[in-house]
Formats: structure tokens, sequence, C-alpha cells
């Protein structure tokens, strides 16, 4: 199994879309007995909380389930049970690498390396930019690459 964890700062924005988003595109590939997907946030703020609303329109719009996801903070044990940890921004990965060891084999960085060409690498926080569709999108973009990817490398096809 490939357990792929997917990291922001309250786990109700982002890191919720981005699980949503690509357990869909997994199962459409038929892939549910073989990658895993989970999220987290670094803070414990919204522990227990569902996605944001903006989240859970834009998710609904687009016919994505996300039942029963509740936000939960990451703990250390995440870093030595995931073999993908996919951050959405670089002060995820930077708080990441405070919290504990990572076993050899983890993938550590953000959703957006897996993109060429955007400029940015941090997928925009929706919670201080109002903009659930631009993170969307983004978002969409990075789980398609990631998944091109882990299908290649563990020869998924
Ligand atoms: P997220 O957005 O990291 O994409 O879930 C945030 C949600 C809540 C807060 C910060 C970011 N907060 O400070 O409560």
């Amino acid at each position: 199994m490939i357990r792929v964890l997917f990291v922001c700062l309250g786990n109700i924005c982002r890191s919720p879309m981005a699980e949503a988003v690509f357990r869909k595109l997994v199962e459409q590939e038929k892939l549910q007995d073989n990658i895993q997907v989970d999220s987290c946030g670094i803070g414990s703020w919204h522990e227990g909380n569902p996605p944001h609303e903006g989240t859970r329109k834009l998710l609904d719009a687009h016919d994505i389930r996300y039942d029963d996801m509740q936000a939960r903070q990451i703990q250390p044990t995440d870093l030595q049970g995931f073999d993908y940890i996919i951050a959405m921004d670089e002060q995820n990965v930077k708080d990441l690498r405070t919290i504990g060891y990572p076993k050899e084999q983890v993938y550590i960085g953000r959703l957006l390396d897996f993109v060429n060409g955007t400029f940015e690498k941090d997928v925009p926080d929706p919670y201080f930019t109002g903009d659930f569709n631009q993170t969307y999108a983004l978002v969409m973009e990075g789980c398609q690459q990631l998944l091109k990817h882990i299908m290649k490398q563990h020869h998924l096809y």
C-alpha cells in the first residue's frame, strides 16, 4: 500500500480539498487498493471540524465526496506512516521538519512541485484569499500530476 498524506495549516481548506480530489482520481484509476489517502493540519484549531464551507461548496459543485472528513493535527508518527507527505506551501514543509523524524524513504514536498510551468509553487490559502476556485484549479492540476508521478514510480499501469 502506498500512503499519501496532504498537509496544510488548518486542515479545513486546502488539504481536505486535495484529499477529496486525489481520492476521486485514485478511484477513477481503480487504484484504491493500492493507494491510501489522508490529510491533516499543522495546527490544532479546527480538530474534529468538517472541511470549510467554501471547500465543501466547491467539492459539491464538482461532485466530489468528502463524507466523514474531520480536521486533525499532524502527529510525529505520521512522518513514519506515510510514503508521500504533500504540503500545500513552503511554510508547511518547514513546520513538518520540526515535528519529528520521517522514515527514510518518505517524500516530503509541495503539491505544486509536481506541476511544470507554474511560477508560484505554494497553493494560495483561500481561508485568507477567499478564492476557493483558484485554489481548486491548482489543487486539481497538482493532484493529477502527483498521481501520474506515483503511478510511474510504482508501475501502476
Ligand atoms: P488551510 O487554511 O490551511 O488551507 O486549512 C486555514 C484554515 C484555518 C486557519 C488558517 C489556515 N486558521 O488560522 O484558523
